[in-house]
């Protein structure tokens, strides 16, 4: 009995970490061990004997001899998070010390300073006083969340050999192999594959020990990370090098894409709990979660407060865990009421708070706030009908259907088809926003033709070759709203321009720029290419690992191969794939009830999509696949099915779990 029950737990085991593990392994930019040395040596400056010594593969049976005043700088290849380590082989001079430097981006590398974490112009490098030869490490509140460039300054007299860096890497610390996904995503697109796979990187960097949070306020000089923001082992912060606090916002654009790689969502659960912990009497949780938040300080923001229900769902949907949703539903429907209150006669909210994601003019009958809110309206009827718990339902419909029909009437600018910020300032120079505009097709409060207009006039806008502008913050592009743009053109029937956008925003420019890791994503930048982001005066601050702007992993999984998930743990699925242009694309994930996949090619001839697809056994769905004039035939494990509706694509409904042929007759 014993022996049966260890094999088939052997067998499981195999199963979610070994065969998936393998699949497109090539992409993960994770280390599979936490220790990692440098790739190559980037520049050396003053007498440095060896200066190759420290990078990986090199064995320098000498170390590496640093005369006085001289540095190197290595390269990792990639951003990466940890402590530095490092054994001193021999050490001469009196007051001897090693000073470590770090940048994500190419434009801060330096000896003498590293990037910034906080607002101060340059944070202090790292230092070491070197007494006598050993071993010497960082602690823990020494880790450094995130860089590429890695410099080494002995600004003493004397010499100090030094062998063995290494760094440990702190990212993710709640996965025992941090390259082993359960997730994959392939395609004959080799920029959608690079940037699927550095967007989970991403959000690993961004997941870190609790206790090494908050670098907001922190000093330049001898800085740290030792504020505590959640509870816990792991959790899934903005940034990796700052702010490393819970943003619910965030966390809407990282959860998913979490979810549909490493599915590592111990991070998410106590982000949510971080927020829920700060709500207020009146029903309002935070803007951000704690060190951010403390007491006798609560910042406010509407859509930031809607974010963390939106959060509770997604983690509620990966899992299918009840309990813990009806854990916070008292608190939730405390949250819906008294945004409820804000709702006036224009049947619209009425925001008064101006906190949002660093946008400017929040406010008023805002067509972002509202569509969100709209969104998450919807979302609660769904989690209303998991819990049974109607009560809400009749005044929840209406506020919908009043948001509906109002920001309709209201917000719509005709002439450039797109909507209005507000109602207070509809001149032809007012800003129409590139949030609002995206939320509005994703919450489906435009019928297909509004949408349809809406991703046009978005995509008219683009600045090729940098990315696709958000007016409402400025001359900035936010990768942050265009993850949402990116849904919003899967959504209204145009994969071919989220593809685009993809490939010439997120692969050509912020993966291949010079400037970039190569590895991780940026939290925003100019609309003219600059590395500079608008709220902020200091360029050296901006994170170059946002977990915000990964919006691209998840889309590529649930829109292009069009694998979703519609309630707890994947008792429901919806399948759409959605190609564009793509010849081909494979992806995967698993949930708590099985592994779900797809796998998908274009017919050259008549461009049908055909291919195969797996969802659990016990499961039900919907597989919607574009009509062609060919007949196409669906066969599963009882036999061929047969659509229901063919008039917008071929609906079949009603499937069983199990796996799917989709030929030509
Ligand atoms: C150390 O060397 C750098 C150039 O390699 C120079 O700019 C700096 O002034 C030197 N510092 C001292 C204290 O000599
Ligand atoms: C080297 O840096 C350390 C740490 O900042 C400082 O205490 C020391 O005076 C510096 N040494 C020289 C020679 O500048
Ligand atoms: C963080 O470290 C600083 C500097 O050592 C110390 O002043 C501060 O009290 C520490 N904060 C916490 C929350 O431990
Ligand atoms: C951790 O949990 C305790 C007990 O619920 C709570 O008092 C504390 O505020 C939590 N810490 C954070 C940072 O959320
Ligand atoms: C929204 O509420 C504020 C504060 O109560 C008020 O000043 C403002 O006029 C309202 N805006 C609209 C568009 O009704
Ligand atoms: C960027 O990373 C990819 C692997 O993800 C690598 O093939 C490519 O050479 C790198 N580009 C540069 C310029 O380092």
């Amino acid at each position: 009995m014993r022996g049966t029950l260890l094999c088939d737990m052997l067998l499981a085991l195999l199963f979610t970490h070994g065969v998936f593990a393998s699949k497109f392994q090539e992409y993960i930019l994770a280390p599979k061990h936490r220790s990692v040395t440098p790739l190559s040596l980037h520049a050396v400056y003053g007498d440095v004997k060896n200066a190759d010594a420290l990078c990986t593969n090199v064995h320098e049976p000498e170390g590496q001899r640093f005369g006085p005043n001289s540095s190197i700088i290595l390269d990792f290849g990639k951003n990466i998070a940890g402590t530095v380590d490092f054994n001193v082989r021999s050490v001469s001079g009196t007051d001897e010390y090693i000073g470590f430097s770090f940048t994500e981006s190419s434009m801060w590398i330096s000896p003498y300073h590293c990037d910034s974490g906080t607002s101060a112009t340059y944070d202090s490098p790292l230092w070491f006083n070197i007494p006598k030869k050993g071993r010497y490490a960082a602690d823990k509140s020494h880790q450094r969340g995130g860089f590429r460039y890695l410099s080494v300054w002995h600004n003493s007299t004397g010499t100090v050999s030094l062998e063995d860096l290494s760094v440990s890497f702190t990212a993710s610390p709640e996965m025992e192999n941090p390259a082993d996904y359960p997730g994959y995503f392939n395609s004959d697109s080799e920029k959608l594959n690079r940037v699927w796979y550095a967007g989970a990187y991403t959000n690993q960097l961004c997941t870190a020990d609790p206790t090494t949070g908050n670098a907001l306020g922190i000093p330049g000089t001898n800085w740290y990370y030792n504020g505590t923001i959640a509870n816990g082992t792991s959790v899934l912060m903005d940034g990796a090098k700052r702010d490393r606090l819970v943003w619910p916002g965030d966390v809407v654009i990282s959860a998913p894409s979490v979810f549909v790689s490493t599915n590592s969502l111990d991070g998410i659960k106590n982000a949510i709990d971080s927020l829920f912990i700060l709500q207020q009497s009146d029903g309002r949780l935070p803007w951000a979660g704690a060190a951010f938040t403390r007491p006798g300080y609560f910042p406010f923001s509407f859509t930031y407060h809607l974010y963390t229900l939106l959060d509770l769902h997604l983690y509620y949907l990966y899992t299918g865990d009840v309990e813990y949703l009806a854990h916070y539903w008292g608190q939730y429907k405390k949250a819906i009421s008294w945004t409820i209150t804000t709702i006036d006669s224009s049947k619209l909210a009425n925001v008064t708070s101006t906190n949002d994601w660093l946008r400017s003019g929040m406010g008023g009958h805002n067509v972002e706030a509202n569509a969100v809110l709209y969104y998450t309206l919807d979302i609660s009827l769904q989690l209303a009908e998991v819990l049974d718990d109607h009560s809400q339902d009749d005044l929840w419909k209406s506020i919908m259907n009043g948001i509906k029909t109002s920001v309709n009437e209201r917000l719509w600018d005709p002439a450039q088809n797109l909507f209005f910020d507000n109602d207070h300032n509809q001149t032809p120079n007012a800003i129409h926003p590139q949030d609002g505009n995206s939320w509005a097709i994703i919450a489906n409060l435009v019928d297909a033709g509004r949408a349809a207009a809406i991703s046009t006039a978005l995509t008219d806008r683009w600045v090729k070759p940098y990315g696709a502008p958000a007016p409402e913050a400025g001359a900035t592009i936010s990768p942050f709203a265009t993850g949402f743009e990116v849904q919003a053109h899967f959504l209204a029937g145009f994969p071919d321009r989220a593809i685009d956008l993809i490939e010439f925003m997120w692969a050509d420019f912020m993966l291949d720029d010079p400037r970039m890791t190569n590895s991780s994503f940026i939290e925003g930048y100019a609309t003219n290419g600059d590395l500079h982001y608008a709220p902020y005066d200091n360029d050296a601050r901006i994170s170059h690992a946002h977990g915000w702007a990964t919006s691209p992993t998840s889309s590529l999984t649930f829109y292009a191969a069009g694998i979703q998930i519609t309630s707890g743990g994947g008792k429901t699925w919806m399948v759409q794939p959605r190609l564009g242009n793509l010849q081909r694309i494979e992806a995967g994930y698993e949930t708590p009830l099985g592994h779900f996949s797809a796998s998908w090619m274009t017919d050259p001839g008549t461009k049908a999509i055909i291919g195969s697809f797996n969802t659990p056994k016990g499961t039900s769905g919907t597989l919607i696949l574009p009509s062609v004039e060919e007949k196409v035939i669906v066969k599963g494990s009882k036999g061929v099915v047969h659509p229901v509706s063919s008039a917008d694509g071929l609906k079949f409904e009603g499937l069983s779990g199990g796996n799917y042929q989709i030929r030509l007759g």
